[in-house]
């Protein structure tokens, strides 16, 4: 379901967002009418695969346990690293959008029949499966994992330098992180920035319910997040650039930041 025109885009977005003020009416939204991260099984699947691909041309994912924030409607990636050597998965979102239809347990017992037990549940031994909320503190033991990554998450994230610290504390020393953000307008078009130009109380009160809404941190700010973090180094920035048009407001912006539309970022955890 897209709505090409931008303003009817933005009306559908904000009648979504008043409608997903009550957490139950947007999950069975989602459940029965439509679900934006439940994508056609088999097309997500390969979606993942090239996450997959993209993750293992960084890091070493053999024996490793890995923690992936936010995998949205299924755990097709969580099912690929364990096919590939990855030890266990853990899957956090601070919502659920994964309704296992029989189509999608179908795909992820064909990718890792591990990831099933009693033909309909997630194996917790292989894939941890956690929901917690909007307070952004992961709810796992300080330097337990081996390696951390995130695909069009860190956006959407209400308080990401938290978030962040998080992930610094939960990593192992020696431990990777590689987060790909999104810089993107995810309201009107994706070909403007005009999504700079709404005060935030305005852009939090009409969109803050839905998938559809972002923090609004330019690349700068999150190489200089980045750089806050202890212990961290940054040993890779991979940017996309588009040639975005700019408005009156954005004139305050870097050329840097109005060009660059996505990053991926990779970390490394150092000892003391
Ligand atoms: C655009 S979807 C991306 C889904 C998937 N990673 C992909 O690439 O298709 C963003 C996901 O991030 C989740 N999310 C937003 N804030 C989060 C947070 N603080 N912690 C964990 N997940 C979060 C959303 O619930 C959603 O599942």
């Amino acid at each position: 379901m897209q709505i090409s025109n931008p303003v009817f885009r933005a009306v559908a977005i904000v009648a979504m967002n008043f409608l997903f003020y009550s957490k139950t009416i947007k999950s069975w939204f989602e459940k029965n009418v439509f679900n934006p991260y439940e994508i056609d099984g088999n097309k997500h699947a390969d979606y993942a695969l090239m996450q997959l691909k993209n993750i293992a041309s960084h890091i070493n994912i053999a024996g490793k346990s890995i923690l992936e924030i936010g995998p949205g409607g299924n755990y097709y990636l969580a099912c690929f690293l364990l096919q590939n050597g990855a030890k266990k998965v853990f899957v956090i979102d601070n919502e659920n959008h994964s309704f296992f239809s029989n189509q999608e347990i179908a795909i992820y017992k064909k990718l890792y029949p591990e990831s099933i037990s009693n033909n309909r549940t997630i194996n917790q031994d292989k894939i941890v499966v956690i929901n917690y909320g909007r307070h952004e503190t992961i709810p796992l033991s300080d330097e337990s994992i081996d390696v951390i990554y995130s695909n069009a998450v860190f956006e959407h994230v209400y308080t990401p330098k938290m978030l962040l610290k998080e992930c610094q504390r939960v990593l192992k020393v020696g431990g990777k992180m590689m987060h790909q953000i999104d810089y993107r307008d995810h309201i009107f078009s994706q070909e403007s920035l005009f999504f700079l130009e709404i005060p935030d109380l305005f852009f939090d009160f009409f969109f803050k319910n839905t998938g559809m809404w972002v923090n609004r941190l330019r690349h700068s700010q999150w190489v200089a997040l980045f750089d806050t973090l202890n212990n961290l180094e940054t040993i890779k920035i991979d940017k996309q650039t588009s040639s975005l048009s700019l408005t009156k407001k954005q004139n305050q912006l870097t050329t840097e930041d109005i060009k660059t539309t996505s990053a991926l970022f990779i970390l490394k955890k150092y000892a003391d």
